[in-house]
């Protein structure tokens, strides 16, 4: 995908979304929030358009979070659905996953649709457990606060950015969030929040903040939170959760949104005891067909939209 591309890309991802949901005016779809731009910039290699006759199609979006990749948003203008177009824009994905040696990779999709979940079959994607978006509104004034990655010397980054990628390679073995952590630092889409003593990070927020990023308008949201594994996983998870608050607060944001995979089962009842509500769900398909960190004891956010 080039960069003159961007435009019409945003403007179909609207159109698809809001025409597959009903929405009374499908360009409507998401406004004030920004997917297309932060992905094209944080990587164009791994962002791909179809065309015909010279027409921006579709587009697809790849994501490297180390052995972990998943793709989306896949849309395509709706002049054009049941053409063979999502499939064609499927083909580049599956090849990144094998250039990047993506050992884990998925995507979040309409549990309800038998088409969503037919066309990611064909591509060795199965459907497992539900994820839910969920939100609560900012309250808190004064709760935990944390370091944030944005007040880090160049050196503290670095020495970050290795201790986070040595704590989620524990919840799965090369999960790194380094590429994530620096494109919102780089494009200054929000912050990251660190919870540790010395040098050992025990828990990391990564968050989009406000409009203009993949969060909203008077929101903030939790693109990838985790906990070391361990006896303080659950607390520390807490923490983390009111540290992200805290920083959706100093911003001036009004409204949590975290997704969490309900086989996650601790982290999501923790969540729904925190007072997060479900917004919407999806279901996340695998390839394999294995859990990678939806499971049992892994307390991590994140929702592969
Ligand atoms: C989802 C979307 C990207 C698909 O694009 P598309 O170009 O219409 O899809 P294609 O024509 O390439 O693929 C159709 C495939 O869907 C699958 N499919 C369609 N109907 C199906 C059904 N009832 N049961 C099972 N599989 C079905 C099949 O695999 C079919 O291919 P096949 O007929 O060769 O077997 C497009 O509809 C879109 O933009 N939707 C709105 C945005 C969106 O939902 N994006 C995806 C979010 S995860």
């Amino acid at each position: 995908m080039q960069e003159g591309d961007l435009a019409e890309a945003d403007r179909i991802f609207r159109l698809a979304f809001g025409t597959f949901l009903g929405l009374p005016d499908p360009a409507q779809f998401h406004q004030g929030a920004e997917f297309i731009r932060a992905r094209w910039s944080a990587d164009p290699s791994a962002t791909f358009a179809a065309k015909s006759e010279g027409q921006l199609a579709g587009t697809n979006f790849g994501t490297n979070w180390g052995s972990v990749g998943f793709f989306g948003p896949l849309t395509v203008h709706p002049d054009y659905w049941d053409r063979g177009i999502g499939k064609l824009l499927m083909e580049p994905i599956m090849d990144l996953f094998v250039r990047w040696g993506t050992t884990h990779a998925g995507l979040f999709t309409f549990a309800q649709s038998q088409k969503h979940v037919g066309l990611y079959q064909r591509f060795g994607f199965w459907p497992r457990f539900l994820t839910a978006i969920m939100s609560k509104p900012v309250k808190q004034t004064g709760g935990s606060s944390a370091k944030l990655f944005s007040a880090l010397s160049a050196e503290e980054r670095e020495a970050v950015l290795k201790t986070a990628d040595e704590m989620t390679g524990e919840i799965f073995d090369g999960l790194s969030l380094k590429r994530v952590i620096e494109a919102i630092a780089s494009q200054k889409l929000g912050d990251t929040v660190l919870l540790g003593t010395g040098s050992r990070l025990v828990a990391l927020g990564v968050c989009h903040c406000g409009a203009g990023t993949e969060a909203g308008p008077e929101t903030c949201y939790i693109k990838f939170g985790a906990a070391r594994p361990g006896t303080k996983a659950g607390g520390n998870f807490d923490r983390l959760l009111s540290a992200c608050e805290t920083l959706a607060a100093q911003r001036g944001l009004s409204k949590l949104i975290a997704g969490v995979n309900t086989a996650r089962i601790e982290a999501y009842q923790q969540m729904l005891a925190m007072g997060f509500r479900t917004d919407f769900q999806g279901v996340e398909m695998h390839r394999p067909n294995q859990p990678g960190y939806s499971r049992s004891g892994a307390f991590v956010i994140d929702d592969w939209r």
